[in-house]
């Protein structure tokens, strides 16, 4: 590992969040750094089998559809492509028919699995049997620790519920953003709370170990009432996670286009009034009886109530993803798939892994992934990162760490660093303070 300090952090700090644009960080380098060229190193990493104890592996499975685009929304994801639903279901199954053949992954057991989308409960009974039937053939994720499956409320049934449950879910989480019809309706849902109703009553009659409930802070039309009234109301339902996402307006959504044609009644909150209802979120959660587990998420129970998934990840598991857009990192490797439905769908037909963009992390790079994405649970062992990198992180980051300090968003001690709350609810904000200085001035996509 060469003797490198993080340098020129001042002005990343500086910088305030973007009102437009994307904000919360998934992985590093920033995708923009990825290129088609990266392919190589992770076709050779696939070619040979694990050298010693491999990773945990997980899997992510992108279902791009949904019945509507919400204003707010970027993700990739579709409304008016359903004809192509099943081709990219089989495509999706013979991609991942692919990686199970190679040396790298032939045999490993899945740890643990996540379908997210877009919307993949609005899958029919019969799409989504063959689905985990076709899965199930290339994996086994019969002893995975969480098996997670992301659902909009109007499209839950009792009937896919069962399925999922027999098939393995153990954890399902729902997107209702807010408790208020008015709130919704202005930002494009197409539920209201009686279907989030509905839809919870249902997931605990089917019975899952895990649910999580999405929330998002800030939306169009949002007022201190409307958003407290709503984690109140979520509270009094006792699911066993509650996740509060900060209203992003990247540039590819129609919330952006609609602020740009001067729409007069568009009006997201601003970023500080976002981290002050977060912060009195948390604080409320925890009054409630719920542990703050990451800057996004409370659990009832920590030490049952674990996010598998994001924890793992984090820690440096492999992660295979399949479908458009999704995004793995394997042996070190970040890779990304085409983007696009068309082109995927055409890869996929020529028989293809439908890789589009990869990077191949050094020693340091890999610190400092972990490092990064660590921080936003909250807190980083420095003897974790000792045993495994040989890497002393006081030393590493002492700089953006000894600024954060001053403005009161990190604390540090021989054990580590830990994030306090003013610093956790602007934490994607900070994280390029700690990236290696080649990176810390480009796109993140
Ligand atoms: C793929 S969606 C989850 C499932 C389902 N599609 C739904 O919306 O009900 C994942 C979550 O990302 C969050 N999200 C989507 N767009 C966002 C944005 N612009 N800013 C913040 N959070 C966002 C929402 O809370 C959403 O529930
Ligand atoms: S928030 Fe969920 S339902 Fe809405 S467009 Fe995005 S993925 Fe689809």
């Amino acid at each position: 590992m060469p003797a490198e300090t993080i340098r020129q952090c001042t002005t990343v700090f500086d910088r305030p969040e973007p009102d437009v644009g994307n904000y919360f960080v998934s992985t590093y380098p920033p995708f923009s750094c990825w290129t088609p060229e990266g392919e190589a190193p992770f076709r050779r990493w696939l070619g040979q089998p694990p050298a010693g104890l491999a990773p945990p592996l997980g899997l992510y499975v992108h279902i791009p559809f949904c019945v509507e685009r919400c204003h707010y929304c970027y993700y990739l994801s579709h409304e008016d492509r359903f004809g192509e639903v099943d081709t990219y279901l089989e495509g999706m199954i013979g991609e991942l028919s692919l990686y199970s053949r190679t040396p790298a992954l032939d045999g490993r057991p899945l740890d643990f699995v996540y379908f997210g989308g877009g919307t993949p409960s609005i899958l029919s009974m019969t799409r989504l049997r063959s689905l985990m039937e076709g899965l199930q053939r290339h994996s086994d994720w019969a002893r995975a620790r969480e098996v997670t499956f992301e659902c909009a409320p109007r499209s839950v049934t009792e009937d896919k519920l069962r399925l999922l449950r027999d098939s393995g879910v153990t954890r399902i989480s729902v997107g209702i953003q807010q408790m208020d019809d008015r709130v919704l309706e202005a930002n494009g849902r197409v539920h209201l709370v009686a279907d989030v109703e509905r839809a919870y009553a249902m997931i605990r009659r089917v019975g899952f170990e895990v649910v999580n409930l999405d929330l998002i802070v800030g939306l169009v039309g949002e007022t201190e009432e409307s958003f407290f009234g709503s984690l109140d109301r979520v509270i009094g339902l006792q699911p066993e996670s509650i996740t509060t996402y900060q209203l992003e307006i990247p540039l590819n959504t129609p919330l952006y286009h609609a602020m740009e044609a001067g729409g007069a009644d568009v009006h997201p909150a601003s970023w500080d009034v976002k981290h002050a209802r977060l912060q009195a979120a948390m604080s409320r959660l925890e009054a409630a009886g719920y542990s703050v587990r990451s800057a996004y998420t409370a659990v009832r129970d920590p030490d049952r109530h674990r996010f598998h998934y994001q924890d793992a990840q984090y820690g440096g598991a492999d992660l295979l993803g399949i479908g458009t857009s999704a995004f793995s990192h394997l042996g070190g490797i970040n890779q990304q798939n085409l983007a696009s439905l068309r082109t995927y769908l055409e890869a996929r037909a020529r028989g293809d892994l439908p890789l589009w963009r990869a990077y191949a992390l050094d020693d340091t790079e890999r610190m400092v992934r972990e490092f990064v994405l660590q921080l936003k649970i909250g807190s980083v062992s420095s003897a974790a990162f000792r045993t495994k990198f040989g890497v002393e992180i006081l030393d590493f980051f002492a700089e953006p760490l000894a600024l954060g300090h001053r403005s009161g968003w990190f604390e540090t001690s021989a054990d580590g660093v830990v994030v306090t709350r003013e610093g956790l609810v602007r934490i994607d904000r900070l994280l390029p303070a700690f990236y290696l200085p080649e990176h810390q001035a480009v796109r993140y996509s």
